[in-house]
């Protein structure tokens, strides 16, 4: 790919185009934030790298200047303010909207073919926000979640377990919040089902450790992460650039899948160069259909926050 974009030089974006430079996934990556020299500066420190890494993709920072980004085959946008202690993601909307909406209407005007990946929060509706601000087939534009809560999921597990991460396969679903849905009937290693090798309470630990693994990391560092942040973006964009087909839990606009439309929730899709290919729906049970249902209703509640907010 010739040019991918990361709008936002915070933590989290400036995590992301480093992953991505280091993965090589283009021959340029363009840091874009509105203060003065943040990006310039993070992104001539991850060019600096390139030598000691091995990489070519250039990374290059700008402020605010959308015509830098021209012609970018995918869009990452992490601007907006991240959480603090106490703060749910939804306190976050009526900053990160106006944001959001802003960003997404300028980088689509120059680059009207990208594929748009939302991380700013509360990402469900920010997802949606971006949908309405692109203008654009929705299997273009998703929110980056699930690939983040997963990898905390797995993370917890390898420990439990004593494991490679790399061993553990697992689906979460649901909104990016305290409501998402940890799936432990699609866990297991290798092939193994989780039930079978770790018992129920441990088991339903790591679950509520899960849908709070965001709150737990702003309490120990007074803002929200990036690292895990960054890479599980960065994931989704190689999925892109390389055609890979992965199937991955992301951020997608329903249209009737599992009975729910007019609504960007967490699903597993399979992602490729086209953006999101397919939706998967799974045979949930009756108790698994209803934790989606409820954290689907949670999330259209902050919907319709900005959907008071008149924005579109
Ligand atoms: P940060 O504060 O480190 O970085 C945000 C950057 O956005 C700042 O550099 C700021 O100058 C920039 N920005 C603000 N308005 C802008 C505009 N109009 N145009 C361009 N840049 C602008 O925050 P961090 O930690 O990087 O988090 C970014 C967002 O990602 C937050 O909303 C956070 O809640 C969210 N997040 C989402 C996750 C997910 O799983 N979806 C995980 C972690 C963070
Ligand atoms: C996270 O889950 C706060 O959404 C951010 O780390």
């Amino acid at each position: 790919m010739k040019k991918i974009t990361v709008i936002g030089a915070g933590n989290v974006g400036a995590t992301c185009a480093n992953v991505i430079a280091h993965k090589d996934l283009a021959r340029e990556v363009v840091l874009l934030d509105i203060k003065e020299g943040v990006a310039e500066g993070k992104a001539l420190d991850i060019w600096q790298t390139s030598s000691i890494n091995n990489y070519n993709t250039r990374v290059t920072g700008v402020t605010n200047d959308y015509l830098k980004t021209k012609g970018s085959g995918v869009i990452v946008i992490t601007s907006g303010i991240p959480r603090k202690p106490g703060m749910s993601r939804d306190d976050l909307i009526k900053t990160n909207a106006s944001i959001v909406k802003e960003v997404t209407e300028k980088a689509v005007k120059y680059s009207p073919d990208a594929i748009i990946i939302v991380v700013s929060n509360p990402l469900d509706v920010m997802t949606y926000a971006a949908y309405q601000a692109a203008n654009k087939s929705s299997n273009k534009v998703f929110g980056m979640a699930g690939t983040l809560d997963t990898g905390r999921y797995k993370a917890f597990l390898a420990n439990a377990l004593d494991v490679s991460p790399k061993d553990i396969h697992a689906l979460l679903m649901g909104g990016h919040g305290d409501t998402m849905v940890p799936l432990p009937r699609y866990t297991s290693v290798n092939g193994i089902p989780i039930a079978e090798l770790l018992g129920k309470g441990e088991l339903d630990k790591i679950v509520e450790r899960t849908k709070f693994g965001g709150g737990e990391l702003v309490n120990l560092m007074g803002t929200s992460a990036w690292y895990a942040p960054g890479a599980a973006a960065a994931q989704l964009v190689e999925a892109i650039v390389d055609d890979q087909k992965r199937i991955f839990p992301v951020c997608a606009c329903l249209k009737g899948e599992y009975g729910l439309k007019n609504i960007y929730l967490g699903v597993p899709v399979k992602v490729g160069s086209e953006g999101i290919e397919e939706i998967i729906e799974l045979n949930l049970n009756k108790d698994e259909m209803k934790m989606l249902q409820e954290s689907a209703a949670s999330v259209k509640k902050v919907m319709k926050v900005l959907d008071d907010m008149k924005l579109f």
